[in-house]
């Protein structure tokens, strides 16, 4: 039944005198249900340069999601997320902290290629990132783990400007996503890209990890 459908029910029975209405559990839409609603997406122009749409991975029950900015060249073509250099790293930091990809589940803002990696275009954020909160609405995770800036700036909707935000002065510390009723913390750290060309910054993303773990032990 569509929501329109359904608040004018619920007035015509407020209308009659009820104020209690009781229901059957609804359908929850699974991870399928939203892969299959954007087979052939056409929705903004990254359609045209990708070879594959990178829907995403991993447990439907997820504890933890880990969430990129959009897909390599890797990743184009295998049509899986974080499969190349970088998500190697990624993979690393998974099993380092004892869980495997399957354990978990990787996505990204955007589901297709931005051509030559150039970062997604607040367009393509827009028409793409409906998708990854039904994602996020399925899975429900405990936490999500903001890889870089362009994830950190979307999931937490930062008004400022991106070219002005700053991943290093945020990541370490606590943010809530919000979408409806629903609140989850947010630890925003650095991508996996960028550890590639700076090795050190390997132990920040290790402490922002560790923190999460704890946050998960804590309940
Ligand atoms: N970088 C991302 O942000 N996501 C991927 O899936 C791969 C590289």
């Amino acid at each position: 039944m569509k929501i329109s459908d359904l608040t004018t029910l619920l007035q015509y029975y407020k209308s009659l005198g009820f104020s209690e209405v009781y229901t059957t559990p609804l359908h929850k839409p699974s991870l399928s249900d939203i892969k299959n609603a954007i087979q052939d997406c056409k929705r903004c122009k990254l359609h045209k340069g990708r070879t594959n749409i990178v829907f995403g991975e991993g447990n439907e029950n997820a504890e933890i999601m880990f969430i990129g900015e959009g897909p390599g060249a890797d990743e184009d073509q295998q049509g899986r997320p974080f499969v190349g250099k970088a998500g190697q790293l990624l993979t690393s930091l998974i099993e380092k902290l004892g869980l495997s990809r399957k354990e978990v589940y990787i996505a990204n803002i955007v589901k297709c290629r931005p051509p030559n990696n150039r970062d997604p275009e607040p367009d393509e954020i827009s028409a793409c990132y409906p998708f990854l909160r039904k994602q996020i609405a399925v899975i429900r995770p405990k936490v999500i783990m903001a890889l870089g800036k362009i994830s950190t700036h979307t999931l937490l909707n930062i008004q400022e400007p991106i070219q002005r935000f700053s991943i290093m002065k945020a990541r370490g510390s606590f943010y809530n996503y919000t979408d409806g009723l629903m609140s989850i913390p947010v630890m925003p750290t650095y991508h996996p890209s960028y550890l590639l060309r700076n090795r050190e910054a390997k132990w920040d993303v290790w402490e922002d990890a560790q923190k999460m773990m704890q946050r998960i032990r804590d309940g």
